[in-house]
């Protein structure tokens, strides 16, 4: 059995390269107490084994038993030590514990962290990558142009026609189309309905002491994550929320903003941002073919890991626009029918569609005149026996629309923070003279006479 065990973890591939270490660093490692602590665990099942193996042979030496019945007891306790380690393991791993190990990533579980505070406990994952986005665009679009390919800017996709976008500028005929607009701009596959619309809020303030290298982000809530860059920036996120479902979006701001002077020494905070991405119910984003349209593909439903998942999308899409196998795309495949569990969280994100859809009319019975919106403030207010989402702006002038979302009819609800009209059913959203901001709305919201 050892020697089976053995030619299995020669045959596993490595999925991590150790970086080498000296005599030094590894004695450092050793003395850490987490690392302690787990190697009596894994040393004590063998020393209790070794001793009830001496002592058991012992005792049954002294009750009279033969050579062979202390030999056949060797072996049964042996091969019990065999299967123990196994299946503490795979308890473990059911508990969570060593769900980074299945993934294939080198992770260890540890309480140093470089935060300034406490942590219970935490999953290190080594070897991240930390990426700057515009960067990465910007090099991805050189790369880009050129050989056949080329980028057009400001030009919206508005239908699909075959194998050709009709944009607001012009035709594009392709052999493939790959539609990652976010949430698609075509009507196909219903992801509106399959995908819940979470805001998020992030800022970002020079930090005077030490700030922490690694990539932090908590498991509990309210969110935390924190990254910082080498030109001294601590960048704070969180607060994150289904779009539209805050009456006040400014406090999220605030909120992480006294956490993260509470937590550092930072600096008055400089940058501050919020942005919206897909949920699906089961996690995973929808990669592969967009139904309805033959030849056309879709990534989509990144749920706010962006940089890996829109990755994993370009490798999965290369593979099938080229006709050729991704062990991957069975898994992310975009036609997939949710399993068990997630169908329960589509049928009650829908039921809070559906809810909205009746509340927000009848809250609006109630609404209050115009008149009574300040300088900076929006709602759902009465405008001559109408019912208006209005903006009254800085210099006092209304900007008065219909409440009534393009997409599928839902009731508008105003963005305090970023002074724009959310949807809290599926996530469009619109600037303050009603011009679409984000899908799956195409249409602008449409202007109410003063
Ligand atoms: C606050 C916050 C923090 C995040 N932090 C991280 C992080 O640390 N790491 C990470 O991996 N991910 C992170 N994410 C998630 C990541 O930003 C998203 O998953 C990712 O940007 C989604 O990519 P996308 O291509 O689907 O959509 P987008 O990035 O929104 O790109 C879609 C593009 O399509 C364009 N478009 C839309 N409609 C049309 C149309 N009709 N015609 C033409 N163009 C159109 C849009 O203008 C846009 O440029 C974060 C998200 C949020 C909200
Ligand atoms: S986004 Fe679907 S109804 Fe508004």
């Amino acid at each position: 059995m050892a020697a089976a065990l053995g030619a299995w973890a020669v045959a596993t591939p490595q999925t991590h390269v150790p970086k080498a270490q000296g005599a030094g660093q590894v004695w450092a490692a050793v003395r850490r107490p987490e690392v302690l602590r787990a190697m009596w665990l894994v040393t004590l099942p063998a020393l209790a084994f070794g001793a009830l193996n001496v002592v058991g042979s012992l005792r049954l030496d002294s009750l009279g038993a033969g050579t062979a019945a202390v030999a056949i007891t060797f072996l049964v306790a042996a091969g019990v030590e065999a299967l123990m380690s196994p299946l503490v393991g795979r308890v473990s791993d059911r508990r969570g514990r060593l769900l980074p190990v299945r993934a294939g990533l080198a992770a260890s579980f540890t309480t140093d962290t470089e935060l300034p505070y406490e942590v219970l406990g935490a999953i290190r994952v080594e070897d991240q990558a930390q990426f700057h986005p515009r960067m990465f665009c910007l090099g991805l679009a050189e790369a880009i142009v050129g050989a056949g390919s080329a980028l057009y800017e400001r030009t919206r996709a508005l239908e699909l026609d075959g194998r050709t976008v009709v944009t607001d500028r012009g035709r594009i005929s392709a052999g493939a189309v790959v539609v990652t607009s976010h949430i698609p701009f075509v009507d196909a596959g219903g992801y509106f309905g399959r995908m819940e619309p979470k805001r998020s809020y992030a800022l970002a303030a020079q930090v005077r002491g030490e700030r922490p290298r690694g990539m932090y982000i908590s498991v509990d809530e309210p969110s935390r994550s924190i990254r910082s860059t080498a030109s001294g920036w601590l960048i704070i996120g969180g607060e994150g929320h289904k779009v539209g479902h805050d009456d006040d979006t400014r406090q999220r701001y605030a909120a992480l903003e006294a956490w993260a002077s509470d937590t550092f020494d930072t600096e008055p905070v400089e940058h501050r941002w919020s942005a919206q991405d897909y949920q699906s119910a089961d996690g995973l984003p929808f990669i592969g073919s967009l139904p309805g349209h033959a030849g056309a593909f879709v990534a989509t439903g990144f749920g706010k890991w962006g940089m890996t998942n829109g990755v994993a999308s370009a490798m999965i899409l290369r593979d099938l626009v080229q006709g050729r196998d991704n062990p991957w795309a069975a898994t992310f495949d975009a036609t997939r029918v949710a399993a068990k569990q997630s169908v329960k969280s589509v049928v009650s994100a829908n039921v809070d569609v559906a809810k909205r859809f009746v509340g927000d009319r009848v809250a609006a019975l109630q609404s209050p005149d115009a008149a009574e919106l300040a300088p900076g403030e929006g709602g759902i207010v009465s405008l001559d026996g109408d019912t208006v989402a209005a903006f009254r702006d800085d210099e006092g002038t209304l900007h008065a629309l219909s409440p009534t979302c393009t997409h599928l009819g839902c009731r508008v609800s105003f963005n305090t923070a970023e002074r724009s009209w959310d949807c809290p059913c599926h996530g469009s959203r619109f600037d303050v003279d009603g011009h679409v901001l984000q899908g799956p709305a195409t249409k602008d919201l449409l202007p109410k006479g003063l």
